[in-house]
């Protein structure tokens, strides 16, 4: 194994089931360091309701700026219950949102793979997701997440006006198409895009502009252009005539939700979200895993760490170009889910219930 020498990584663990499971990433990452495979500093920090709590504030400008200067970041989930009535500006899921946008993570990777031991995990048939491996591209940083004007307003009759403008320019299209078909082209060469440009016009400028950046640069990839609505039912009908899938924020927002549940359960699935590359190579990088805080089960014990675990092997092959490591991760889940452990979430019968603490073990004693 190659010895990465000083890199450092600041986990972000957050609300509800974060700290659970990063906490088991935290332990890969301490068991690769004890073995030398990895040589990382490890820092930690509040963030979300968290930080609400300690600092009234979701965000510190103190980890902001450690985010700012970390070139991994490991999230975990933010908000919950308690949280829910704050003014939208305090909310723990602005810090998300801050981190995304002020870093410039613009394309989020989110593969949705259905593990051959746990098809019986889906609530589709076996044979329509059997062997799935999907990667959905989401724009990141822009579109109605960030558009302005944006707010509540009095209108006439005591009425009010709640305000989001959905916006995209050509270069935030551009460039996240361009990592959808850099990730096609390792793969099976097919991108799907998906857009409402029936009704929107910020959807037509996405297709087009989809379109120029396959015409131009990647004639060997085929695309082609789905309205969202449209996507949401093949997924369900046939998702795997799909291979990679680019998308906008909000699409990309309810369009993952609903691959992840093709797969079994939202607690395996990960996510990469990256910036763009500096010119020395290097690129701002947070990963998080796709289910929220998940506030009902919170403090149980009984959540599932996997898809954190998978977010840190995105880490190691998109940040650290350990692919090596990285499938070795990737296979020490298998592993586990061969000899039958499950998280409450995925158990199914004659499976061995284990909780989160157990799963992370397990998966390291897999790393051995
Ligand atoms: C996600 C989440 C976030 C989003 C929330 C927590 C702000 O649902 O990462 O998919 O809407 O992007
Ligand atoms: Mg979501």
């Amino acid at each position: 194994m190659i010895k990465i020498k000083n890199r450092k990584i600041l986990l972000l663990p957050g609300d509800g089931i974060g700290p659970e499971v990063v906490a088991e990433v935290k332990k890969v990452i301490q068991w690769l360091n004890s073995k030398k495979s990895l040589d990382f500093t490890i820092d930690e920090d509040l963030i979300g309701g968290a930080s609400i709590e300690k600092h009234k504030n979701p965000i510190t400008d103190e980890v902001f700026y450690k985010a700012m200067e970390s070139e991994i970041i490991i999230f975990g989930a933010c908000g919950g219950p308690k949280w829910d009535n704050l003014e939208f500006s305090k909310k723990p899921e602005r810090a998300l949102l801050k981190l995304r946008k002020e870093l410039k993570l613009f394309a989020n990777l989110r593969p949705a793979i259905c593990f051959k031991q746990l098809v019986e995990a889906s609530s589709l048939k076996p044979e329509i997701v059997s062997g799935l491996d999907i990667m959905i591209v989401r724009e990141l940083t822009g579109g109605i997440y960030f558009g302005e004007p944006r707010g509540i307003k009095p209108i006439e009759n005591g009425e009010r006006k709640g305000i989001n403008t959905h916006t995209y320019t050509s270069n935030e299209i551009i460039r996240v198409a361009k990592v959808a078909f850099e990730l096609a082209k390792k793969r099976s060469k097919k991108v799907t895009s998906c857009e409402k440009s029936n009704v929107m016009e910020s959807g037509v400028l996405w297709k087009e502009e989809v379109q120029k950046v396959r015409d131009n640069d990647y004639t060997d990839i085929a695309l082609n252009h789905m309205l969202a609505d449209n996507c949401a039912m093949q997924l369900l009908r046939d998702p795997k005539q799909f291979d990679v899938i680019v998308t906008d924020n909000l699409f990309g927002d309810m369009l993952s939700d609903e691959a992840a549940m093709l797969t079994g359960s939202l607690g395996l699935l990960p996510s990469a979200s990256l910036g763009a590359k500096d010119k020395n190579g290097k690129m701002r990088s947070m990963y998080e895993p796709v289910h929220g805080s998940a506030p009902d089960i919170a403090g149980e014990g009984i959540a599932n760490p996997i898809a954190s675990i998978l977010s840190f092997s995105m880490a190691l092959r998109y940040s650290l170009d350990l692919d090596q490591e990285a499938d070795n991760l990737d296979q020490a889940v298998q592993k586990v889910l061969d000899d039958g452990l499950r998280t409450k979430d995925i158990l199914s019968k004659g499976k061995k219930e284990v909780s989160t603490l157990q799963m992370g073990d397990a998966i390291i004693s897999k790393l051995k």
